[in-house]
């Protein structure tokens, strides 16, 4: 099998490469690549990456993911988040290639308690969350094999992360406060790139599992919640680290005014992808405790 890996770089990318490499051959590009484009700000040129390639799975890592610039740069997060994406699933069609991407909690508006499925309206708050699901439309109506993943709060070993950023806090602050009035679940690049071959391999024997899936780990918090189980676990793992925070404060989503706004209800329902890919997805504290231990 011959899979074109776009985005190698980020963080679901950079566990893709792992994941991806025993199922066969794997042509990783960045929008710096040279002997063929990766970029996604050029489709045209991605396109014929594509017919150059000729792979039998296309697996888009890259995006335009900065929520807030994207409110001041709408034509570049569509042209990456949504045009490229078009020209892409045209591509995949043409050649018969499958194509699996990743989209956003961001596409819903936040409303209500309950975990949104996936046939659930959507309401994108920003530029962001609209182009994305832009995305995600345009390939269903290509009519290529697909298979796209909404997912949620992602964090990676490698590179910046909010847990790495609350422990740093934790050590320089004696007062934190972190917004406790949005709920999701913080789900690993690895979990992500893990399920992506194991359904890779499962889309080469039944087609039928072609599709739109909600991808996020197991139970839910607030970033209030996510934030305190890191930092109580840090302190017992390295009590001898100089802890300087004594009280971690929940405030609402108002306290942080950004450009972008947030959905409050972030919850996603995984029960689709459970049952139709076989699969199990694990509480989003043992990915948690599991980077703990590879970044203490
Ligand atoms: N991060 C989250 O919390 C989150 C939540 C829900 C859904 N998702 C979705 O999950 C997927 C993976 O996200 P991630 O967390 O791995 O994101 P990430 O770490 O920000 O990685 C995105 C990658 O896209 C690349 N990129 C940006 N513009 C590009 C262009 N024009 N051409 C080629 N590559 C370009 C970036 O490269 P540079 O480093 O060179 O800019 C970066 O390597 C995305 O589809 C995202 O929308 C993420």
């Amino acid at each position: 099998m011959k899979i074109l890996l776009l985005g190698k770089n980020g963080q679901v990318g950079w566990e893709l490469q792992r994941s991806l490499a025993p199922l066969g051959e794997v042509v990783a590009l960045d929008r710096h690549s040279t002997e063929w484009c990766g970029d996604l700000g050029q489709p045209e040129r991605l396109a014929q990456t594509v017919a150059d390639c000729r792979p039998d799975v296309i697996v888009n890592a890259a995006a335009h993911t900065a929520v807030d610039k994207a409110e001041s740069e709408p034509e570049l997060a569509r042209r990456i988040n949504a045009e490229a994406l078009a020209v892409l699933a045209q591509a995949a069609a043409r050649t018969g290639a499958w194509l699996v991407h990743y989209s956003t909690d961001y596409v819903f508006d936040g409303s209500g308690e309950q975990p949104w499925q996936e046939g659930d309206a959507t309401g994108p708050l920003g530029v962001y969350g609209q182009t994305k699901l832009e995305g995600e439309l345009a390939i269903a109506a290509s009519g290529c094999q697909h298979l796209i993943f909404r997912t949620s709060w992602v964090y990676a070993a490698r590179g910046g992360n909010f847990a790495k950023t609350m422990l740093r806090l934790a050590q320089e602050r004696e007062r934190l406060t972190v917004i406790n009035d949005q709920w999701g679940a913080p789900t690993g690049a690895d979990l992500i790139a893990d399920v992506t071959a194991h359904a890779i391999g499962l889309a080469q024997r039944d087609v039928s599992v072609s599709g739109l899936y909600h991808l996020v780990a197991g139970g839910e918090t607030t970033w209030h919640g996510y934030a305190s189980h890191v930092i109580a676990q840090a302190q017992m793992r390295r009590p001898e680290l100089s802890w300087a925070v004594k009280d971690i404060a929940p405030v609402p989503t108002t306290a942080f005014p950004t450009p972008a706004r947030r959905p409050l209800n972030s919850r996603l329902n995984t029960h689709k992808l459970q049952s139709r890919l076989e699969l199990n997805l694990p509480h989003w504290q043992q990915g948690v405790d599991r980077l703990l231990t590879e970044i203490l």
